[in-house]
C-alpha cells in the first residue's frame, strides 16, 4: 500500500482473473440498468457514462446532484456485485456494507474534472475505488479547493480508499490513456466506487 495525501492506495490489487471475473459482474449491472450520460445541474453533459448498483444510486440532472432509489429509467438499481463487496470487505474491515457501487464508465477521451465527494450524509464511512481497463490519470488535492495536488497513474486492478483526512478531498481524472489495457476488447475504463449513504 501506498500513501499519497491521505488517499491508501493498493496497486495490483486484483490480478487478470478477479479483474475479468468483476467485469462480467459490471456487464451484468449495465445489462439491468444501462449507462446515462449525466448531466450536471449547470446543464453540462458530462463524458464519463454511469450507472449504480445497490440500494442507491447517485445520479446528476438538472435538478441536482443526490441518491435516488431508482436508475432514472424507473428501474430497480441491480445489486452490487458479490466481488466488488468482498474486496470492499477485505480492504476497509467494516461491518457495514456500501449502499452504492457507482459505475463511471470512461470511453475515449472522457474525464472527471476535480471533485469532492459530498452527497452522502456522513463522512465517516471511506469511499472505496476499483479501476479496471485503461490507465487513468488520478489527481489528489486536499479538502480545500486551493490546496496543492499530486496524480498517479491508476491501473487496471488498482484500489484505492479515500477515508480519513481523505475522505473530503478534492480528486478528479486528468484523462485516460485509451486502449492501454488489453482487459475490455474495445477499451475504455471501468471505475467502480462504493459508498455508504446515511439514511
Ligand atoms: C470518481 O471520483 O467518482 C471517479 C474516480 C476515478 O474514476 O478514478
Ligand atoms: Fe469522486
Amino acid at each position: 500500500m501506498i500513501e499519497v495525501r491521505g488517499f491508501q492506495v493498493w496497486p495490483g490489487s486484483l490480478d487478470a482473473a478477479a479483474q475479468a471475473a468483476m467485469v462480467q459482474e459490471v456487464r451484468e449491472v449495465v445489462r439491468a440498468a444501462p449507462l446515462v450520460a449525466p448531466v450536471t445541474p449547470g446543464g453540462r453533459e458530462m463524458s464519463v457514462r454511469m450507472t449504480s448498483a445497490g440500494r442507491l444510486g447517485w445520479i446528476t440532472d438538472r435538478s441536482g446532484y443526490r441518491y435516488a432509489t431508482s436508475h432514472p429509467s424507473g428501474v430497480q438499481w441491480p445489486p452490487v456485485p458479490p466481488s466488488v463487496l468482498a474486496v470492499w470487505r477485505a480492504v476497509t474491515g467494516l461491518a457495514r456494507d456500501p449502499d452504492c457501487c457507482l459505475v463511471n464508465w470512461y470511453g475515449e477521451g472522457a474525464r472527471m474534472g476535480l471533485h469532492q465527494d459530498k452527497d452522502e450524509g456522513d463522512f465517516i464511512w471511506p469511499v472505496l475505488s476499483i479501476s479496471l481497463g485503461d490507465d487513468a490519470l488520478f489527481r489528489m488535492g486536499g479538502v480545500a479547493r486551493r490546496d496543492s495536488t499530486q496524480s498517479l497513474w491508476l491501473r487496471s486492478g488498482d484500489v484505492v480508499l479515500m477515508g480519513g483526512p481523505a475522505r473530503l478531498a478534492w480528486h478528479g481524472v486528468d484523462r485516460v490513456r485509451h486502449g492501454s489495457s488489453r482487459l475490455l476488447p474495445q477499451g475504455g475504463r471501468i471505475n467502480l466506487t462504493c459508498r455508504v449513504v446515511a439514511a
